[in-house]
């Protein structure tokens, strides 16, 4: 079924603009095209470039609420909301009429807000999530990759608007530098798509990790999911939920992984983006899988 699902997409290999606002990631290959399922005992299936790794980019944000969530509870809800924003994931419009609290989890203010909050609660977020993707895929060589850190610093002032712009409002708790590269290192993090889907596998096994412990209540799991669905691909979140029907987060490394809770999870890679900022093969091939599988919450 991959091997028919790639050939259906490839047309659309290619399609779209790689990232080019962090210089890193603009010379990676747009033809590349990988796509990898696990299912819920960690069996992994794959085709095309599947164990090519990429940057994870804002898939990593998925993982940061999590860990916000398992080790500081439900108060982190009082500093992000759980609303699509309608609006670009790097916007800064809606902060000012909102008193500095980001739509969601998942648009880049929204992102900082959890990693100030994971940086609280264990004193190095980055370094925390590096870990939980290393055990939760079983690659103990998934890595920071510096140099797109450094691409992401170099031109973070963005970024560092919402950060100051959120602690105008008291949103923001712990120094913006250390913030700031916590944030960076977090996006720049490698992985193939293997490894991804593997790590996804607790919003589909309704918060157990790999190891069988819990990391997360039944209903927080049930929670994350609902938040991808309505708010993981940004603005073209309807679009997505539309032609795909699944929880879903793309990054803008090419990247999206999306689960089928109590079913599998599935990672595909394609680094050219729509002007949303999602992969076009990638949300292509994640509509032929749900369509020829059945496999929506739909
Ligand atoms: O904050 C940024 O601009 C990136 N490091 C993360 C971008 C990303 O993947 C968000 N959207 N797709």
């Amino acid at each position: 079924m991959l091997r028919r699902i790639e050939a259906d997409v490839r047309p659309q290999i290619g399609a779209g603009q790689v990232a080019a606002y962090i210089p890193a990631l603009s010379c990676v290959d747009p033809n590349r095209f990988g796509m990898a399922i696990a299912d819920l005992d960690g069996k992994v299936y794959g085709v095309g470039d599947w164990r090519q790794p990429f940057s994870t980019q804002s898939i990593t944000k998925v993982f940061a609420l999590a860990l916000a969530l398992a080790q500081g509870g439900d108060d982190l809800w009082e500093r992000v909301g759980r609303e699509p924003s309608g609006n670009p994931f790097n916007s800064l419009v809606q902060l000012e009429y909102e008193n500095g609290i980001p739509r969601n989890p998942f648009i880049n203010a929204g992102a900082l807000v959890v990693t100030d909050r994971l940086q609280t609660l264990t004193g190095d977020a980055s370094s925390e999530l590096l870990e939980f993707l290393r055990q939760e895929s079983g690659n103990p060589d998934v890595t920071f990759d510096p140099e797109v850190a450094a691409s992401e610093s170099d031109h973070g002032d963005r970024n560092a608007a919402l950060a100051h712009f959120m602690a105008s409002y008291g949103n923001i708790a712990n120094p913006i530098p250390a913030l700031l590269d916590h944030y960076f290192w977090q996006c720049s993090i490698e992985m193939n798509c293997a490894d991804l889907a593997l790590a996804t596998r607790f919003l589909a096994r309704h918060g157990l990790r790999a190891d069988g412990t819990r990391l997360l209540p039944r209903r927080l799991a049930k929670q994350i999911n609902a938040v991808m669905l309505t708010c993981g691909t940004y603005d073209a979140a309807g679009e997505f939920a539309y032609r795909v029907g699944l929880p879903g987060k793309s990054g803008v490394g090419g990247g999206i992984v999306a689960v089928v809770p109590g079913v599998c999870t599935v990672c595909v890679w394609s680094p050219g983006l729509d002007p949303q900022g999602n992969s076009v093969a990638g949300i292509a091939a994640l509509d032929r899988f749900t369509t020829l599988t059945g496999l929506s919450v739909f």
